[in-house]
């Protein structure tokens, strides 16, 4: 479709037994976001969304880091060079494929496998789930060059963590590993990188057995009911699990059956038998 090939050459991916593996593709720039990156991220998110064969989307990085960032160069200098319709379309193409990533219909890992800079936060709040190398870097560096965390990093900073983390994280500009970034809530769990892969590949698997119509009416759920009074959440609740029945007439009460009379599981246990 016009599209040269180191365009499409931006990010790898691959499909394995239910897993999309989804690679940021320039590792000799640390994954950096390019306009070319972010336009081509956004085609491979929509080619695999709908996929029957991907139950659960992996995004990682190729190379040292998950990644670094926005592309300083190709991102901000040439975009900017071009006036506010260079940034603001710029800007769309990056926001644009974060947000389809928060609301993605299949389940969303990060698998941040290296360094993990300011725009990284987009992608990385975008997933459901994460997990990462305890040898990572994760910064919000934008200080040291002398920006505020835009692009929804200071967003994400503060929806992860707490206030005064948030605060010295983003004024210092120090990074903090793996383990550091566990604790604060950046993500699920940090093991040794050598272990990361087989940890996510588990997780992955345990959501690849659960009901797909209620994995994305959870998500979305916990996604949403942040924002809103108990009141609100409790109708969004109500009418998002009404609406889920409508795709999933005979999930749930199979769910139901097997445990009720067949007694075959125990829901409390485990995922019934699809
Ligand atoms: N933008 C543009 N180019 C980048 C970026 C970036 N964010 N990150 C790395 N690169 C390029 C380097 O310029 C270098 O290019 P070259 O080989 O053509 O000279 C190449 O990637 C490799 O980078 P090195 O710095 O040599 O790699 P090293 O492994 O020593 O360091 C590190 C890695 C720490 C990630 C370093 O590259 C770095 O500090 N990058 C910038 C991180 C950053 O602050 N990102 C922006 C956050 S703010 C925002 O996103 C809005």
């Amino acid at each position: 479709d016009g599209v040269d090939q180191t365009e499409l050459e931006t990010v790898a991916y691959t499909v394995e037994a239910g897993i999309a593996w989804v690679s940021f593709n320039r590792p000799d720039k640390r994954n950096c976001m390019s306009p070319r990156l972010n336009r081509q991220m956004m085609r491979v998110l929509d080619a695999l969304e709908h996929r029957a064969d991907v139950g659960v989307l992996v995004l990682t990085g190729e190379g040292t880091a998950w990644s670094a960032g926005m592309d300083l160069k190709e991102y901000f200098r040439e975009t900017e060079a071009q006036g506010l319709a260079g940034t603001r379309g710029a800007q769309r193409e990056s926001y644009g494929w974060w947000r389809r990533l928060r609301w993605y219909q299949k389940p969303t890992i990060a698998m941040v496998n290296g360094w993990c800079f300011g725009g990284g936060y987009g992608p990385l709040f975008a997933c459901d789930l994460a997990f990462a190398a305890e040898e990572a870097q994760f910064g919000l560096s934008e200080i040291n060059w002398g920006i505020l965390p835009g692009g929804g990093a200071a967003k994400v900073a503060t929806e992860l963590t707490n206030f005064r983390n948030a605060m010295y994280h983003s004024l210092m500009g120090e990074n903090v590993d793996g383990r550091k970034a566990a604790e604060w809530g950046f993500v699920n769990e940090a093991l040794p990188l050598a272990q990361l892969k087989d940890r996510v590949t588990q997780v992955a698997n345990i959501l690849l057995t659960k009901n797909p119509v209620a994995l994305k009416a959870t998500k979305d759920a916990i996604r949403r009911v942040r924002e809103m009074t108990y009141d609100n959440a409790e109708d969004y609740l109500i009418r998002a699990q009404e609406a889920a029945n409508s795709f999933d007439n005979e999930g749930r009460k199979e769910g139901i059956k097997q445990f009720i009379d067949d007694k075959t599981y125990k829901p409390g246990l485990g995922a019934y038998d699809k």
